[in-house]
């Protein structure tokens, strides 16, 4: 049985003191929520105040990215040890991160390894552009991302990793693919683990969509036993994100 994940990705928004606050508020109206990790992504500085926030609550949090060194002369750069002392959870290879800052597939497995290593989970983001699908190249642009991340995760930490599978071109634009669109790429996502890793981790490995998640647009998901939640950006800055948590809770328990 896969516990869903409802990720609130605030992007660059909310600086420490909003951040704290908006965490005070999810905590009165989410803590105790049952069948769900709720898991609150803040920007870096903005992580512990949201820490101190949820503190004792069943809220989670993690970092939106994480560098793929542990410590050293790198400006600007926060490591993954120093994410493991306030969080259980990082966002890596986000295709902002990828278009934005040219993160590739082979930077982004080192990432994944530097968090294994600090003993942090990663949600790694997966997905085609609209050219790739418009080309049919979904399959093939999956499984390169997925390939390379399989490539270098041994057997024993694959468990700790979850996959959020989401096409550029839904990602802030209201966009978003039907339920089948979906379910199609989580299976080739559960077969390339499996293949990779045995049936077993393929069948255990959380597998998110995202983009465009709403309260009303979730609906399209929760009723499906292959999607494990949802990593929200725009929603997640807002109360809809109380709503889409416990869509997503109440989907798994019935
Ligand atoms: P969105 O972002 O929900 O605003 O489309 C999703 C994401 O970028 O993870």
């Amino acid at each position: 049985m896969r516990t869903p994940i409802a990720a609130g990705n605030w992007k660059m928004n909310l600086g420490p003191q909003e951040a704290e606050q908006f965490a005070r508020t999810l905590r009165a109206q989410l803590d105790g929520l049952a069948g769900v990790d709720t898991v609150l992504f803040p920007p870096y500085i903005a992580i512990a105040p949201v820490h101190r926030a949820i503190a004792g609550s069943t809220l989670q949090l993690g970092a939106q990215n994480c560098a793929d060194v542990a410590s050293g002369a790198y400006t600007g750069e926060v490591s993954a040890p120093m994410i493991a002392e306030l969080c259980r959870w990082v966002i890596l290879g986000h295709s902002e991160r990828r278009i934005y800052f040219g993160e590739t597939d082979t930077f982004i497995t080192r990432k994944a390894l530097a968090a294994l290593g600090a003993g942090l989970q990663p949600i790694v983001c997966i997905g085609e552009s609209i050219e790739d699908r418009e080309a049919n190249l979904t399959e093939r642009v999956i499984t390169a991302h997925l390939q390379a991340l399989m490539t270098e995760v041994p057997d024993d930490q694959i468990g700790r990793v979850t996959i959020a599978y989401e096409p550029y071109w839904a990602i802030g634009t209201g966009h978003t693919p039907n339920r089948q669109n979906v379910e199609d790429v989580v299976a080739i996502i559960r077969a390339l683990v499996a293949e990779r890793y045995g049936m077993a981790a393929g069948e255990a490995m959380r597998i998110l969509y995202g983009g465009s998640v709403t309260s009303t647009t979730i609906q399209e998901f929760t009723g499906s036993p292959h999607i494990d939640g949802a990593l929200i950006g725009g929603a997640s800055l807002t109360a809809d994100f109380v709503a889409i948590a416990n869509a997503i809770a109440q989907s798994k328990t019935v």
